[in-house]
């Protein structure tokens, strides 16, 4: 097979860029090693960031998200007895929207199929040749156990964290930044309406809660909880009461319900050293990761793209290198400002039972709750204005 671009993994970022591509002429082949429906029923992120939207606006893909999403215009953070509301659209003009992962990729999915994007499904034995040159190779084995060989001029490595892409890069563990917190996140989605009409990040001694939603029927709460807890020490009960417990103020109850889906996720902090060799660039989960606490991951995916897709198109449309070699330098100046974000909101929101620690992280939510200037600089992080 020939093409333009081969595009690894089938996720938010591979799909997203095959369709950025697909305006701008530009012909790709994704291959994904997942069956389609695992892809679109994986629950994860749920918060869209305005220039998230704005690019599934330019590709023709906001229609559902605009009927059916929720747009907030701010967000409550909490400390015991307090709940302050920080309204984005105010302090500076933006909103975000909640829309779950899940519904992003079946847009995506309908509309590669609309345009007969040749994605290829539960693939294996992905393995990459001639990266240095200007005619690279993707090898892989399809469904059908049929070997296959993709001939094009990029390859663009969207396989998250765990894929081969970033593997392939020689030297990319040097100037490689890895944190791991001492918490995880318990996450549950509910059949139960939302106890909130934003989203709520609380802090409490026994650890971080968080209140969002998927819909006005679906909750998705979260939990801090020990690294190494098992989920079959959480029984319902126990979530529901966690979670009232930590979230509680006078004069609000949370609401209660059926819970149709719990695990627990690890968190880190990682950029690779390298986000591109020869003719191989990685994008979003492939080349850096955030815990969630800022809503990121999704959403720097979605800059990527739109960075390497400039790039390419540029590349092909006007036979120019220079946005394409730009890339790494373009997408790492953002990468580095949500790892900061991130880092700096989960560092202030989960306790880890030092006294010390509890009452400057406490000294900082105040601060953050009286000062309009620091406000403002957390709106345009959160929204992701920069
Ligand atoms: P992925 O979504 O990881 O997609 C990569 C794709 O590549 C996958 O489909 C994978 O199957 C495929 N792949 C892997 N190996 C191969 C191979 N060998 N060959 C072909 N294909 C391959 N972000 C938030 O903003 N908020 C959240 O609440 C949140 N929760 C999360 C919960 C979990 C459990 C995880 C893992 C992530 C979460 N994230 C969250 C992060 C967010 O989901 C990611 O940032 C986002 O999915 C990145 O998209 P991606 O396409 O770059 O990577
Ligand atoms: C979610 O809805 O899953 C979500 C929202 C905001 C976050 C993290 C997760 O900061």
């Amino acid at each position: 097979m020939k093409t333009q671009v081969a595009i690894i993994g089938a996720g938010p970022s591979g799909l997203l860029l095959s369709r950025y591509l697909a305006k701008h002429g530009v012909e790709s082949i994704v291959i994904e090693d997942r069956d389609r429906e695992y892809v679109e029923s994986r629950i994860r992120a749920g918060l869209l960031e305005s220039q998230t939207v704005s690019l599934m606006d330019e590709l023709g893909l906001a229609d559902r998200l605009k009927r059916e999403g929720l747009e907030h215009k701010g967000v409550y953070l909490q400390l015991p007895g307090e709940r302050k509301r920080f309204d984005f659209e105010e302090l500076i003009g933006y909103t975000v929207w909640v829309y779950g992962q899940t519904e992003i990729q079946k847009d995506l999915g309908r509309a590669c199929d609309a345009a007969g994007q040749q994605i290829f499904y539960e693939v294996s034995d992905v393995q990459f040749s001639d990266i240095e040159t200007e005619t690279p190779k993707v090898r892989f084995v399809d469904s059908d156990g049929n070997a296959q060989v993709i001939e094009c001029a990029i390859i663009a490595g969207c396989d998250g964290f765990w894929g081969p892409s970033r593997k392939a890069i020689p030297g990319v563990e040097v100037g490689t930044f890895e944190r791991t917190y001492p918490f995880s996140w318990l996450g549950v989605l509910a059949n139960v309406a939302p106890s909130t009409d934003e989203l709520i990040y609380a802090w409490h001694p026994d650890g971080f809660a968080m209140h969002s939603m998927r819909s006005p029927e679906v909750s998705r709460l979260y939990l801090q909880v020990d690294p190494d807890d098992d989920i079959a020490n959480w029984s319902d009960d126990r979530i529901w009461e966690a979670l009232s417990t930590r979230m509680a103020v006078d004069d609000w109850e949370l609401k209660t319900g059926e819970i149709t889906e719990k695990s627990i996720l690890a968190m880190r902090s990682f950029v690779a050293g390298k986000l591109s060799h020869g003719r191989l660039f990685l994008v979003g989960d492939a080349g850096h990761i955030v815990p969630p606490t800022g809503a990121k991951g999704l959403n720097s995916a979605a800059n990527d793209v739109r960075f390497l897709g400039e790039g390419i198109v540029s590349f092909f449309n006007q036979g120019s290198d220079a946005l394409l070699n730009a890339y790494p330098e373009r997408a790492k100046e953002t990468i580095w400002r949500v790892t900061h974000f991130s880092w700096w909101l989960t560092t202030m929101l989960h306790t880890h039972g030092n006294e010390f620690d509890n009452q400057l992280q406490l000294s900082q939510l105040k601060h953050l709750f009286r000062n309009e200037a620091l406000q403002m600089n957390f709106a345009q992080n959160y929204v992701g204005i920069r």
